[in-house]
C-alpha cells in the first residue's frame, strides 16, 4: 500500500474516528510520532460529538479535525457518505474507531473494507454485540465473575465486535473490583495494544 508520489515513497495515512475523550486517539499519536507505527501518519481525526476531547487533541497535534453533526444528515448512510467523501480527500488508507459510538453503516464498510479497525475493552468474543459499550461491558464481566478481562482489536464487519481480531491483552479482574477500577486498568493496556496493533495491522498490508 505503500504509495509512490513525485518520487517520494508516502506512508500509510490514518483517519481516526472518536466520539470522546480520545485518550486512545493520544496514544496512537504519541506512537506514530515517536515511530513505534512506522510509515504511517494520522492525517485526520472526525468526531460525531463537538465537544469531544479527541478534537481537541488533533487540533493540539496539528491535525485535521472535523466535526460531523448528525442532524444535518437525513439517514445514517447519508451521514457516513459525507465522512467517506472527507475520509478520500484526505487520501485515507485506514480508519481507527476509538471510542467511537456510532455503528457504521454498509457504504461505510464497503468503502473501507478490510480497512477499520477497532478497540473494544474486552478479550472478544466474550463481553461483545450491541448495547456492549463503556460500563456495561466492565459490570457485564464483574457480574459474571470472570478472574481475566482485557481488550481487543478487531477488524470492524457489519456483524458488531464481530470481525477478525487482530490483537489482544489480558488483565486480571479482582474481586474488590468496581466497573470503573476496572475500566481504568484495561484503559491502560488500550494505550499500548492499539498501537502495537496498528503497526503489525499496516506491516502485513505490505
Ligand atoms: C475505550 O475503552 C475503548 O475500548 C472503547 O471506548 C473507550 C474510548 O476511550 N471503544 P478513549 O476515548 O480513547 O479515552
Amino acid at each position: 500500500m505503500l504509495r509512490e508520489t513525485d518520487g517520494f515513497k508516502t506512508g500509510i495515512k490514518i483517519a481516526v474516528l472518536a466520539s470522546g475523550n480520545g485518550s486512545n486517539l493520544g496514544a496512537l499519536i504519541e506512537a506514530s510520532n515517536s515511530s513505534k507505527i512506522n510509515n504511517a501518519e494520522i492525517i485526520l481525526v472526525i468526531s460525531d460529538r463537538e465537544q469531544a476531547y479527541a478534537l481537541t487533541r488533533a487540533k493540539e497535534a496539528g491535525i485535521s479535525a472535523l466535526y460531523f453533526r448528525r442532524s444535518l444528515f437525513n439517514s445514517d448512510e447519508d451521514y457516513d457518505l459525507n465522512i467517506i467523501k472527507s475520509l478520500r480527500e484526505h487520501n485515507t488508507d485506514i480508519v481507527l474507531l476509538a471510542g467511537y459510538m456510532r455503528i457504521v453503516t454498509r457504504p461505510f464498510l464497503e468503502s473501507y473494507e478490510n480497512r477499520i479497525l477497532n478497540i473494544h475493552p474486552s478479550l472478544l468474543p466474550e463481553f461483545g454485540g450491541r448495547g456492549m459499550y463503556g460500563m456495561n461491558v466492565h459490570r457485564a464481566v464483574i457480574d459474571a465473575k470472570k478472574e481475566q478481562s482485557g481488550c481487543s482489536v478487531h477488524l470492524v464487519t457489519e456483524e458488531i465486535d464481530g470481525g477478525r481480531i487482530v490483537g489482544q491483552a489480558c488483565v486480571p479482574v479482582f474481586p474488590e473490583d468496581t466497573p470503573e477500577i476496572l475500566a481504568a486498568r484495561i484503559l491502560k493496556e488500550e494505550h499500548k495494544l492499539y498501537p502495537t496493533a496498528v503497526n503489525r495491522f499496516i506491516e502485513d498490508l505490505r
